[in-house]
């Protein structure tokens, strides 16, 4: 009996994934981003899933998401995509995690702790080439594998890099990145004498730029279904997590009745008003008061007054049918009607990663297997 909940069609991230793999070649592997718990997705649920579809490579941030997924996934490659501390090197040796080192002291502190528990860590190096956050400078990269070449608890198997801008329209930043990731990795692999795995490109690089894939790439938000419906990108994919709750009051209200705290909707005209069982309690941003709308029978409904920590109200109209009890979707489909996080992303001025990782469950999400609507998405 939650107030919200989450229903999860679990067919349409087959699709999403299969549209990615019909889109890239064979030989590129796709490690699929599941950190944050999946986007708010739910890390195991959507591994399995992946896993069934043949993906066979994970990302994570974080430690503890990559132990999670390994009771889950005993044969999955984790790749641990943030900085782990050198007091879990044995640990991340012993269940085959992949980290990635950001530096020599890292490397080397990995290294050493791998080895005084008699074990042997596989890593990746994460190269700084103008995203600006986490890795070594590239500058410094060719030394850094250099350094860490002789280490007897460590092997760099991989090198990655991440984007900072990726804009087709301004492609400057993005090319300057792989170039100098090209020229890193060309110089380093024939100082190892051996092919490395290479990866650079995350959702937005990979929807439009196949000469970027290298050996693998890591999408997100793309297999989440958002940011891949221009035309022009390599392959189309569509939302699944649907955001719902209920109506627990209907009232008729007339004109000139102010709304919620401070009153900052007053009624133009008389109507029935909806209170819904979320707020921002549960993740449904208070920048979102007098703007958003929901669906409520298939209808959009606005939002009306401010959005408090766990109420909603909406403006139903004065001869719309609505009851408490009803479904009311903060995003998802209700008939033909849709609102997907990138709309709401856009009245926050937020992206639809926040919008997603945001939602706070107090259940568990029901996952589901339909076939997908082949309505098209508006998911931005
Ligand atoms: C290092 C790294 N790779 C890949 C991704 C996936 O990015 P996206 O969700 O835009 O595909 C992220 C996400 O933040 C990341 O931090």
């Amino acid at each position: 009996m939650s107030n919200c909940w989450l229903d999860i069609n679990t067919a349409v991230l087959r699709d999403n994934i299969q549209a990615l793999q019909t889109a890239v070649s064979p030989a590129t592997q796709i490690i699929f981003v599941v950190k944050s718990d999946a986007y708010g997705h739910g890390l195991v649920p959507m591994a399995r899933v992946a896993w069934q579809a043949g993906v066979r490579w994970f990302g994570v941030a974080h430690i503890h998401e990559a132990l999670a997924l390994r009771a889950a996934l005993p044969q999955a490659d984790i790749l641990i995509m943030g900085v782990i501390p050198a007091d879990t090197a044995a640990t991340a040796a012993q269940e085959r995690f992949t980290p990635m080192v950001v530096n020599v002291a890292h490397g080397r502190a990995l290294s050493a702790a791998a080895r005084a528990e008699g074990h042997h860590l596989s890593a990746h190096l994460k190269i700084d080439t103008g995203m600006g956050r986490l890795g070594v400078g590239w500058e410094e990269a060719v030394e850094t594998f250099r350094d860490l070449a002789d280490e007897p608890g460590l092997a760099i198997t991989g090198l990655a890099s991440h984007f900072s801008t990726v804009e087709p329209e301004q492609p400057d930043t993005a090319m300057r990145q792989v170039d100098r990731f090209r020229q890193v990795c060309r110089t380093i692999e024939s100082l190892h004498g051996k092919p490395l795995m290479k990866h650079i490109s995350s959702s937005r690089a990979i929807s439009f730029y196949a000469d970027w894939d290298f050996d693998a790439i890591r999408p997100g938000i793309c297999l989440y279904g958002y940011g891949a419906t221009d035309p022009a990108m390599r392959f189309r994919t569509a939302p699944f997590l649907e955001w719902k709750c209920r109506v627990m009051q209907v009232k008729a209200v007339p004109a000139g009745y102010p709304v919620g705290y401070y009153g900052t909707h007053v009624t133009p005209a008389p109507t029935r008003m909806a209170i819904l069982s979320a707020g921002y309690a549960d993740g449904y941003h208070r920048a979102l008061s007098n703007r958003g709308h929901v669906l409520i029978r298939g209808r959009r409904c606005r939002v009306i007054g401010r959005v408090s920590m766990n109420w909603i109200s909406v403006d139903v109209g004065l001869d719309e049918p609505a009851e408490p009890g009803d479904e009311a979707v903060l995003i998802g489909r209700q008939g033909h009607a849709e609102i997907w996080a990138g709309e709401l992303a856009k009245l926050c001025r937020t992206i639809p990663y926040e919008i997603l990782v945001g939602i706070k469950q107090s259940a568990e999400p029901r996952y589901h297997d339909h076939p997908a609507p082949t309505t098209p998405s508006t998911a931005a």
